[in-house]
């Protein structure tokens, strides 16, 4: 007589090694203070960024740019190191998105100047005639709306206080409303004169273009 031939006590039996493994592989984890690898070279973004960065989802750039390089060698020769599960720490939503109809830009951060980034958004056409992207020059003629900038870093736990956005927002425009900004020629080509001392739409995106695997690339250098 086995116990197959006893219903009661296998089905006993078998509730209960449901149960541990429910408790070994749900509710440990649970109460383990973090299983996500972190890293201290990833930082959150600035209050200029994370605008530039729901720029990018109000605009759907999402749905023709991925933003994982998967491990494989054709991409690692392509975009550069894949990516590593602790940069994603301050991404919420997650873009990694599903669909490359344009190339993956989890590793474009300091691959092109600011220069590139304001000619290449104007118009991709004038620099690739074939492009399908979608020009964005008119980014460049929105003022950027700082007024929600502190809740929304607060809200995603950022830890800056409000004078900490302040600071990181006027730095900012100091940044690239200077003389002696390296891509002023280009940012006033598309940029209205009455808006060339503000802080525009096309800036906060360039900005948050330009910190895409920023902090990965300090982080294999240092190994
Ligand atoms: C209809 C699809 C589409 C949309 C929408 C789109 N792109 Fe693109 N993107 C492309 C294609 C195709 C390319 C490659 C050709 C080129 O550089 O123009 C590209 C190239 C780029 C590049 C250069 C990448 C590199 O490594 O050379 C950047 C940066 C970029 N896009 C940013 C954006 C941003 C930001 C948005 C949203 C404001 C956006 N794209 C929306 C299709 C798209």
């Amino acid at each position: 007589m086995g116990i197959t031939s006893k219903p009661t006590v296998f089905a006993v039996l078998a509730a209960a090694v449901v149960l541990i493994g429910t408790t070994v592989t749900v509710f440990i984890p649970l109460l383990m203070p973090s299983t996500q690898p972190i890293s201290p070279y990833i930082k959150p973004y600035t209050a200029v960024e994370q605008e530039g960065r729901d720029i990018y989802m109000r605009e759907g750039c999402n749905n023709c740019h991925t933003q994982t390089v998967r491990p494989l060698r054709t991409e690692v020769l392509r975009y550069g190191e894949y990516s590593k599960p602790e940069e994603f720490a301050y991404d919420r939503p997650f873009l990694w998105g599903s669909r490359r109809t344009g190339p993956d830009l989890n590793r474009v951060g300091g691959k092109y100047p600011d220069s590139w980034h304001y000619k290449h958004m104007a118009s991709p056409q004038n620099m690739f005639e074939k492009s399908n992207m979608p020009p964005y020059a008119w980014l460049a003629k929105n003022p950027l709306d700082t007024s929600n900038s502190f809740k929304k870093t607060s809200v995603l736990g950022y830890g800056y206080s409000e004078r900490d956005v302040q600071q990181q927002i006027t730095q900012y425009r100091t940044s690239v409303t200077d003389d002696n900004y390296a891509s002023k020629e280009s940012r006033d080509q598309v940029t209205p004169p009455e808006l060339r001392k503000e802080l525009t739409e096309m800036d906060a995106l360039i900005a948050y273009l330009q910190k895409l695997g920023h902090d990965v690339k300090n982080m294999e250098s240092k190994k």
